[in-house]
């Protein structure tokens, strides 16, 4: 019997892949240009971690989590994010005494989570996240959210749409929390048992319930907006007024919860607009954390970040029709005639590619016309054609594909006049 991939998982294959890496190799310029370093954690962690840094009554949590008990008997959990993780090493690598602060980092890697795989949603993903740790400067929250929306726009994304909200600190938190139990109490026996238990818990998590979403009382809930103290709306202004100041169109929309536990202040989501896109909108969400590092014992470290994940990018890239250029043609084709010919072609090919060209040979014995359908197929520039006659005589005969010329070489001479052709 052949064994079939795993449900939720993908194979991302060649012809596809290459969209992958131009949409990383975007990421990694942009970081570059904002000054955010690589960080890369283990992909499993002690399960407290995301129990404590995500939260207990969080579906993550709850649900969804790849959890293993290792021969030496500990719990470990397949990162579900990577968040919670970027914050543990900072802490225990203490870099909240570098030199340079806020500390801004990225990492870009594979997450899982058991969820109901659907158009979007997988168990394997991956995530391009970043965590500006060390500020409490509204203009950092602006600066990261400006990383994600540059990265849709450079590649060709328009129909995008950011939403913001501000879910304030912990006074006006509380005084939120405070006015949903009393909204939630009375009538809390028509909810489901997961939104039961979160009203002792974590009230502002029935907001989020995917099961009693429809339920009256979720449209007339509280507004977190209504209870920000003057500290947490003064900061939620300034981050709208940097926004337009950098010209990036926002809606405010105060029934925003994110699905993590971590939040306080800024909180964001980048939806695509695009028709057709399907039921799951959201391309990137973040927002700001500034009680995790102390949750997982380190000192009170404000933080934000965002992250991202490459299949819903590239759904969107998909969604808007945006088609990247993803056919490298390859500078030269190395077709033989005859064995001598052949065997030269082996040290030839290195060479070449030494000397920095892209080059490609035939590994089939194909017959010489086959051998120029395949450097056809490669969107070959050049077809160097050698047969033991010119390899007597030290000459190859170079072809140029798009205009059919055809040159001398001399053989030995060959990478560097393709060298200089390439300029
Ligand atoms: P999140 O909203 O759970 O946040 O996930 C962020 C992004 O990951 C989503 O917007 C989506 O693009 C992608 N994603 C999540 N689940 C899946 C899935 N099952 N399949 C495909 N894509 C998925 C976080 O993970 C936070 N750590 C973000 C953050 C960073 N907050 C602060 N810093």
């Amino acid at each position: 019997m052949s064994i079939s991939i795993p449900r939720g998982t993908q194979d991302i294959l060649p012809g596809e892949v290459e969209k992958w890496q131009l949409i990383e190799a975007k990421a990694r310029e942009l970081c570059e240009k904002y000054q955010y370093q690589e960080i890369r954690t283990p992909i499993f962690e002690h399960t407290d971690l995301f129990s404590r840094g995500v939260g207990d009554t969080t579906d993550i949590v709850q649900k969804e989590m790849y959890t293993f008990t290792d021969r030496g008997g500990r719990s470990l959990t397949l990162r579900p994010e990577g968040t919670a993780a970027v914050v543990r090493s900072f802490v225990e690598k203490k870099m909240f005494g570098y030199a340079n602060q806020p500390v801004k980092l990225y990492y870009m890697g594979p997450m899982f989570r058991y969820e109901r795989p659907q158009a979007g949603r997988f168990r394997q993903f991956v995530q391009f996240g970043i965590e500006a740790l060390g500020s409490n400067d509204p203009a950092i929250d602006a600066e990261v959210i400006s990383l994600a929306m540059n990265l849709y726009k450079e590649m060709g994304l328009k129909k995008l749409k950011l939403v913001v909200n501000s879910l304030g600190d912990k006074e006006s938190r509380i005084a939120h929390r405070n006015a949903l139990v009393n909204h939630f109490q009375p009538r809390i026996g028509e909810f489901c048992q997961d939104c039961q238990n979160r009203l002792e818990k974590n009230p502002l998590r029935i907001l989020d319930c995917k099961q009693d979403h429809k339920h009256e009382l979720m449209a007339s809930a509280p507004s977190i907006i209504d209870y920000l103290n003057e500290e947490s709306k003064a900061y939620f202004e300034k981050l709208q007024k940097y926004l337009t100041q950098m010209d990036i169109a926002f809606v405010v929309d105060p029934n925003l919860v994110r699905g993590l536990d971590y939040y306080n202040h800024t909180a964001f989501e980048i939806m695509s607009d695009a028709e057709g896109f399907g039921a799951i909108t959201t391309l990137c969400g973040g927002g700001r954390y500034n009680g995790l590092a102390e949750e997982i014992g380190g000192p009170q470290t404000p933080g934000i970040g965002f992250a991202l994940s490459i299949e819903r990018f590239i759904a969107a890239l998909n969604a808007e029709g945006v088609e990247l250029t993803i056919h490298q043609p390859i500078d030269c084709y190395i077709a033989t005639l005859g064995e001598e010919a052949k065997d030269y072609s082996v040290g030839l090919l290195q060479q070449l590619r030494l000397a920095g060209i892209s080059a490609e040979r035939d590994y089939l014995n194909r017959k010489i016309k086959a051998q120029f359908k395949v450097a056809d197929r490669l969107k070959a520039r050049y077809v160097a054609v050698l047969g033991d006659e010119e390899l007597k005589n030290n000459i190859i005969n170079l072809k140029n594909m798009e205009t059919g010329d055809q040159v001398e070489v001399e053989l030995t001479n060959l990478s560097n006049h393709l060298q200089e052709i390439k300029g």
